[in-house]
C-alpha cells in the first residue's frame, strides 16, 4: 500500500521525465511488483461494461446545424441529410440540443411541451423517421433533459398564474414577499433577482422562483407528483427508443424551502444561485438516485449530466458503478473561469492552466469513471480560439487540440464545426448576437463603465453565440447551411475556405484528422486501451505542452500535443512506433521531435 502510494506519486508528478516515467513503469513490470497504475487498471477492466463505452459522441446544435426548408433555422430532416456524414466521421452517439416546443427565449432551453417536437423543427413523424435513420447507421440518439425549469408558456404555469392555488401550482416555487422584500436575495444565471412577481398577482405579493430567465420558472422536485411526472416523460422517450439524455443544470434541482439567501457577493446586494446549488448537491443526489432508478436505470439509458463543481469526495456517487449518472461533462476547464461570473471580468484562460485542471480531473475520474472530455459546446465560444495561444488559432491548432479531445480517458463529445477547426465568429454590433445572456453582459459591462467597443470586444471573446452559428458545409449562398434570404444568426465570415466540402477530401486537413484519430480510437488494436485504459499525466517540457499517456495491460500510448510556437523534443524509447501525427515528426534514438503546433500518437 505504502509503495503504491509512494509510486502513484512519482508517476503523477509532473516532475518526472517521459523517459523516467517509462523506465518506472518498465522496471516495475520487469521485476513483477504491482504498480498502482496496474492496480487502477484492474478496477478499471473491472468496471462494470456499458453498451456506450468506446464511443464517440457529437453535439447537434439543431437550430444551426441544417436547414431543409428554407427558413433560415436548422431542422429535422437537414439533420437527417447528414447522418452519413456523422456515420463517415466515426461517431454513434449524437447529442441533440432541445427540439421540443419552445418560445425559444433560451434557445428551446425554455420548453413548453416536453412531448411534442417544435414544428420550427419538424413533426414528431420527422423525430421518428431520425430514430430510426440514425439506428440504421449505428448512431443513438440522445436528447436533452431540461428539467430544473420549464419555459413560462408550459401549460402548468399558466395554469399556476391562472389559480395559485391549484394543483399546477405546486409545481413551482411561489411565495410571499418577506415584509415587503423579495424572498430571498439570490441572483440568476442570467442577471438580476431569482424572483419575479407572478403574472396577474402583481398586487398580491407573489412571487415565482426563476434561476435562469424569467421566462423559465423553477420546478420543485420536493413536490412527488411533479416528479412523476418528469419521469414519466423520460420513459416516454426512453420508450421511443431514445438512447438517453444530456442533463441540463440539474444540480440546481435542490433548494432550500427556508429560501434563507447567502451574504451578498456583488455591489448589488445579490448572491449568485449557483452558491447555494453548491451548497445542497447531497439533497440533489437523492433524487437523482430516484430518477435513475425509474427511469435510465430499466432503460440501460445513457445519462450525461451538466454538473458543475462536483468534488473528489462525490464523484462515485455521480458516475461510479452505482452513480446516477453514466457519466458527466467535464468543465474542470471552464470553471475556472465560472470565478468571474460577468463576461468583463474575464481573464484569459491559457491551455497550461486547462492542462491543469483537465488532467486533474482525469487523475481524480481514474479510478472511479468516466468523464466527457470536450473542448467547446454550444455555451461556450470556439475552443481554439479561447484557449489556445494566438499562433497557434490554426487548423494545425484545431488537430492538435483534437487529439487531446479524442485521445483523453472517458466518452469524448464533438461539438458541431468543431471538426473542422471552427473558430469564433466576427460580431460587429451588439445587434448581431441574439443571446440573451450575450445581451445580458454587454448592458453589465456599459454599466460597470466599459466603452460600447470594449463591451463589444469582451463578447467577441466570450459569448455562446459564437458555437451557435451556422455549421459551415460549404462554400455556397449560406456556407450550404440554408436556402434564405437571411440566416437566424449570422453565417461564419471565412465560410468560403473554412468548410465542409473544401476538407472532405483532402488528406491534411482538421477534418480528415478527426477522422483518423476517432478510427485509431475504435481500432481492433487500441479500443480497449483507448476505452478502460489508464490516464497519466507525463512531464509538460514546456507551457504549451499537453502530454499524456495511456496505459492498459502492459501497452502504452503517448498523446502529445505541442502548441509552442517552436518545436520540443521528448524522449520515449528507441523501438517506440508512431501511430498517427498531424505533422512530420521525428523520432531518433528515442527523442521524439514534434515541430511547432502539433501532435503526435506513439505506442511505446
Ligand atoms: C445550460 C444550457 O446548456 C444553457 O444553454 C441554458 O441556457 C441553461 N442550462 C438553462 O437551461
Amino acid at each position: 500500500m505504502a509503495q503504491d502510494l509512494w509510486l502513484s506519486s512519482i508517476l503523477s508528478s509532473q516532475q518526472l521525465s517521459p523517459l523516467c516515467t517509462y523506465i518506472v513503469i518498465a522496471l516495475l513490470n520487469i521485476f513483477g511488483l504491482e504498480s498502482l497504475s496496474l492496480s487502477k487498471q484492474k478496477e478499471d477492466s473491472s468496471m462494470e461494461k456499458k453498451w456506450w463505452h468506446g464511443k464517440v459522441a457529437y453535439q447537434i446544435y439543431p437550430k444551426s446545424f441544417c436547414d431543409s426548408n428554407g427558413d433560415g433555422v436548422g431542422d429535422i430532416q437537414g439533420i437527417i441529410s447528414k447522418l452519413d456524414y456523422l456515420k463517415d466521421l466515426g461517431v454513434e452517439i449524437v447529442w441533440l440540443s432541445p427540439c421540443f416546443k419552445s418560445p425559444f427565449v433560451d434557445q428551446g432551453y425554455d420548453i413548453s411541451d416536453y412531448q411534442d417536437i417544435d414544428p420550427i423543427f419538424g413533426t414528431m413523424e420527422d423525430f421518428d423517421e431520425l430514430l430510426a435513420k440514425a439506428k440504421e447507421r449505428g448512431i443513438s440518439i440522445i436528447l436533452d433533459l431540461v428539467i430544473n425549469h420549464c419555459s413560462s408558456e408550459h401549460e402548468w404555469f399558466k395554469k399556476a398564474c391562472a389559480d395559485p392555488n391549484c394543483e399546477e401550482a405546486k409545481y413551482f416555487f411561489i411565495k410571499k414577499s418577506k415584509d415587503g422584500k423579495l424572498p430571498d436575495n439570490l441572483r440568476s444565471y442570467f442577471g438580476g433577482s431569482v424572483w419575479e412577481k407572478l403574472p396577474g398577482h402583481e398586487d398580491e405579493d407573489l412571487y415565482y422562483l426563476h434561476y435562469f430567465a424569467k421566462q423559465q420558472p423553477d420546478l420543485n422536485w420536493y413536490y412527488e407528483p411533479l416528479r412523476e411526472k418528469l419521469f414519466d416523460m423520460i420513459n416516454f422517450w426512453l420508450d421511443k427508443g431514445v438512447a438517453g439524455f444530456r442533463v441540463d443544470a440539474i444540480m440546481n434541482i435542490a433548494k432550500d424551502l427556508s429560501f434563507p439567501g447567502l451574504p451578498a457577493d456583488g455591489a448589488d446586494g445579490m448572491c449568485s444561485a449557483n452558491k447555494m446549488t453548491a451548497k445542497l448537491s447531497d439533497q440533489a443526489a437523492t433524487f437523482l438516485y430516484e430518477m435513475n432508478d425509474k427511469t435510465f436505470k430499466p432503460h440501460d439509458g445513457l445519462s450525461v449530466a451538466e454538473a458543475f463543481g462536483v468534488n473528489q469526495e462525490s464523484l462515485a456517487n455521480y458516475i461510479g458503478d452505482n452513480g446516477f449518472f453514466s457519466t458527466i461533462f467535464d468543465f474542470s476547464a471552464r470553471e475556472l473561469n465560472e470565478k468571474y461570473p460577468a463576461y468583463y471580468r474575464y481573464r484569459p484562460v491559457t491551455i497550461d492552466k486547462w492542462r491543469e485542471a483537465v488532467f486533474a480531473a482525469q487523475n481524480r475520474a481514474n479510478p472511479i469513471g468516466f468523464l466527457c472530455p470536450i473542448i467547446e459546446n454550444h455555451d461556450e465560444p470556439r475552443g481554439v480560439s479561447y484557449y489556445l495561444p494566438t499562433h497557434a488559432r490554426t487548423p494545425d491548432g484545431a488537430k492538435a487540440f483534437a487529439a487531446v479531445n479524442v485521445l483523453l480517458r472517458g466518452m469524448p463529445f464533438i461539438y458541431q464545426g468543431q471538426e473542422i477547426g471552427m473558430t469564433n465568429t466576427k460580431f460587429n454590433s451588439i445587434y448581431e448576437f441574439d443571446d440573451l445572456n450575450a445581451k445580458d453582459n454587454y448592458k453589465v459591462a456599459l454599466e460597470a463603465g466599459l466603452t460600447e467597443t470594449q463591451a463589444l470586444d469582451i463578447l467577441n471573446i466570450e459569448s455562446r453565440d459564437h458555437a451557435r452559428t451556422p455549421m459551415l458545409w460549404d462554400d455556397s449562398k449560406n456556407a450550404g447551411f440554408s436556402s434564405a434570404a437571411v440566416t437566424w444568426l449570422k453565417v461564419h465570415q471565412d465560410y468560403h475556405k473554412l468548410n465542409v466540402a473544401a476538407q472532405k477530401d483532402d488528406p491534411n486537413s482538421v477534418l480528415s484528422f478527426y477522422k483518423q484519430l476517432i478510427a485509431l480510437r475504435k481500432s481492433p488494436e487500441y479500443k480497449e486501451l483507448f476505452t478502460y485504459g489508464d490516464f497519466q499525466a507525463l512531464d509538460p517540457v514546456a507551457d504549451y505542452v499537453v502530454p499524456f499517456a495511456r496505459v492498459l495491460d502492459g501497452k502504452t500510448v503517448y498523446v502529445i500535443a505541442n502548441f509552442e510556437d517552436s518545436p520540443v523534443s521528448y524522449g520515449v524509447n528507441a523501438d517506440s512506433k508512431i501511430l498517427l501525427s498531424s505533422k512530420e515528426v521525428q523520432l531518433q534514438d528515442g527523442t521524439l521531435t514534434i515541430p511547432a503546433v502539433a501532435c503526435v500518437v506513439v505506442a511505446l
